[in-house]
């Protein structure tokens, strides 16, 4: 069976990758900080993938909940062991956990402590989840990596002064997803922007469902081809970074 794990699956766009991928029959984990969140979600998730998928239940699909805080180096090995001790492998990670802090407004007044903390869970987080797993990504026939980025971690057209510190965060996801296709060439790694989508981190007026922001993300994981690599994407097609 394949194995997926999703960060910051909990809610929003994680737990709808998550639940597309169990219902597609994969084994997923549902990572989270908060374990009372994380649980229930995955409960939920396993109960809603069966209802709704055949597939799902023919090929074995299941969410399990995985203990992970992104921007704790401890909590991250701990989770690797933790699920080592039930698969042997791990074919698909998306790192999707991701945050926009309080008073992230301007650029010449953001503090050097919201600016570390943005880099730690957005960028450092993604780095060291996927250094921490990589022993197990290296036992799939066809490791694939995804970085849940954004277009305002673009460069090509300039920035439009929102969420300095989370959209220079997103830049540098962008080159950590450039840097692990090149140090990790047996693997697809690449970065995706989801669009505007309504989660809490979105808000209610944002253009996209859920389900339309996993779109790109589960198309990564399961049907993309495996030498698309190094690439920045969104609606399944390379943009610019
Ligand atoms: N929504 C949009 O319009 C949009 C646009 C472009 C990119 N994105 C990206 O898409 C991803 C998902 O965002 P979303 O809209 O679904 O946001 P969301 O609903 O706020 O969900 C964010 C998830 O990340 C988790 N998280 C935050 N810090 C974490 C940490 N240190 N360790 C583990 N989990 C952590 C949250 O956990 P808690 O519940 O414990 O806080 C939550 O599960 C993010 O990377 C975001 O930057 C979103």
């Amino acid at each position: 069976m394949k194995t997926a794990l999703i960060t910051g699956a909990n809610k929003g766009i994680g737990y709808e990758v998550a639940r597309q991928l169990a219902s597609k029959g994969f084994h997923v984990f549902v990572g989270a900080r908060n374990a009372k969140a994380g649980r229930k979600a995955a409960e939920e998730m396993g109960k809603k993938c069966h209802a709704r998928s055949a597939t799902a239940l023919q090929a074995g699909g299941k969410a399990t909940f995985l203990e992970i805080d992104v921007a704790d180096n401890d909590s991250v090995k701990k989770a690797a062991r933790e699920f080592s001790n039930s698969e042997d492998h791990l074919d698909v990670l998306v790192n999707n956990a991701g945050v926009v802090l309080d008073g992230d407004e301007a650029i010449l007044e953001i503090s050097d402590d919201l600016f570390r903390k943005t880099l730690e869970t957005n960028t450092l987080g993604a780095l060291r989840v996927t250094r921490a797993f990589v022993p197990l990504l290296r036992k799939s026939k066809a490791p694939r990596v995804i970085n849940v980025s954004s277009g305002s971690g673009q460069l090509t057209d300039g920035a439009d002064g929102w969420a300095p510190a989370y959209s220079i965060s997103k830049t540098a996801l962008n080159g950590v997803t450039s840097q692990l296709a090149a140090a990790l060439p047996k693997f697809a790694v690449n970065s995706v922007c989801p669009g505007w989508v309504r989660t809490d981190m979105g808000g209610e007026n944002a253009s996209r469902s859920v389900e339309e922001g996993a779109d790109t993300i589960v198309w990564l994981a399961s049907e993309a081809p495996q030498d698309l690599t190094g690439k920045f994407l969104r609606d399944r097609k390379e943009i610019p970074w």
